[in-house]
């Protein structure tokens, strides 16, 4: 069967291969599920891993089946699993569990072992093919009535982990109560973010470079949150407009501007920095001394958030499914820009890198019926 791979490390690899069907009697114990692809996602990552800075490919192999955002139909499952039916929408997680002890308790999205294990990104082929089987561990269901929003429940899982540490992580407050967040960047972490704060009772504003009116203001809005261009109102005069924020999520890709949003996090804040920068810049004029300070003088934190288990795919699911009924119909804005099938790598990563109007690239790869 047909698969897009790239051999990382190398720029602007991306092509067409033929790989063997996956079959369910790989999976041992009776766990396997072998599932459809219906469309895969694509995002920055994939777009650093055809640029060749980040990446990895299976040992033994040098070349990576890429697509970490997967949705698709369950066709036939072990006998011992339980979680899922042939016939029923689903997603993957993408972590696969090393050898250390978060990854024997279900954690491999905090794994604290040298390398991890990623498929579709790190050392495991991903899902850009048309057939997939799993451990039904890592298969999670997504409902009928959600299937127009399924190719997200990797990003929004990626989301629900970010809010879900700021929480745990802002128990040593005893108590907390944000009221005020900012989100930086608007890409699909951004407003997905902008969204679950949202449903959680927060005033948001969502901050990115992108001038509005536009697309992207548009569903802010439809979240209820405020869109703020930096083009017209730098972050410094928005905090002097409507205070300093008690909780950033920064998704730019960017990270001097996840250092920067140090600057005006307020006194008990958290930070949580979600932007994979597999690039080379430095920053030599940062304010280290006065955000030092200021930050031991009011007790802030940052932490950093990378993946999601299938803890957050479940969470962000509902939150999908709530956001459905309490924003009708603004999520799917956000799906811009589906690709007919995997057959061109140029159109997928010329999509990605250069068309503004593109927020979400996703590859169809079959329908549920044919
Ligand atoms: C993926 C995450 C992954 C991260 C780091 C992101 O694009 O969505 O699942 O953990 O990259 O590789
Ligand atoms: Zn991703």
């Amino acid at each position: 069967m047909k698969a897009l791979a790239v051999t990382p490390g190398r720029e602007n690899s991306a092509h067409v291969t033929e790989i063997p069907e996956p079959r369910l009697d790989l999976i041992p114990g009776g766990r396997g599920v072998l599932m459809k692809t219906l469309q895969v996602g694509v995002d920055a990552t994939d777009s650093e891993i055809n640029e060749g800075l980040y990446g990895q490919a299976p040992q033994g192999d040098n070349h990576l089946v890429i697509g970490h955002e997967f949705f698709g139909i369950v066709e036939a499952v072990g006998e011992n699993v339980t979680n899922v039916q042939p016939g029923e929408y689903c997603s993957c997680t993408v972590r696969r569990p090393g050898p250390s002890l978060f990854d024997k308790i279900g954690r491999n999205d905090i794994t604290s072992h040298d390398e991890y294990y990623e498929r579709g990104i790190n050392l495991r082929h991903g899902f850009m093919t048309e057939k997939v089987v799993d451990d039904c561990e890592f298969v999670v269901k997504v409902p009928v009535g959600l299937k127009k929003l399924g190719v997200l429940a990797e990003p929004v899982s990626v989301c629900a982990k970010a809010i879900e540490q700021a929480y745990l992580a802002q128990t040593r407050l005893q108590v907390w109560k944000p009221r005020l967040a900012f989100v930086t960047g608007a890409g699909q972490i951004g407003l997905l973010t902008a969204m679950m704060l949202r449903l959680r009772g927060l005033e948001v504003y969502v901050i990115a470079r992108t001038p509005n009116p536009g697309l992207k203001e548009e569903i802010a809005n439809g979240y209820g949150a405020e869109y703020v261009s930096t083009q017209k109102e730098s972050m410094e005069k928005l905090v002097s407009r409507v205070g300093a924020p008690d909780l950033v999520i920064e998704a730019t890709g960017s990270s001097r501007v996840a250092f920067d949003a140090m600057r005006f996090l307020a006194r008990n804040g958290a930070l949580v920095w979600t932007s994979v920068t597999g690039g080379k810049n430095l920053l030599n004029d940062f304010p280290s001394d006065s955000v030092n300070l200021e930050w031991v003088l009011g007790n802030k934190l940052l932490v950093g958030s990378v993946n999601g288990n299938r803890d957050h795919f479940n969470q962000g699911i509902a939150d999908l499914a709530l956001a459905e009924v309490m924003f009708p119909g603004v999520t799917e804005r956000i799906l811009t820009t589906p690709i007919d099938g995997f057959d061109n790598p140029e159109v997928i990563m010329d999509k990605l890198s250069n068309d503004k109007s593109a927020l979400k690239v996703y590859v169809d790869v079959a329908s549920a019926e044919e």
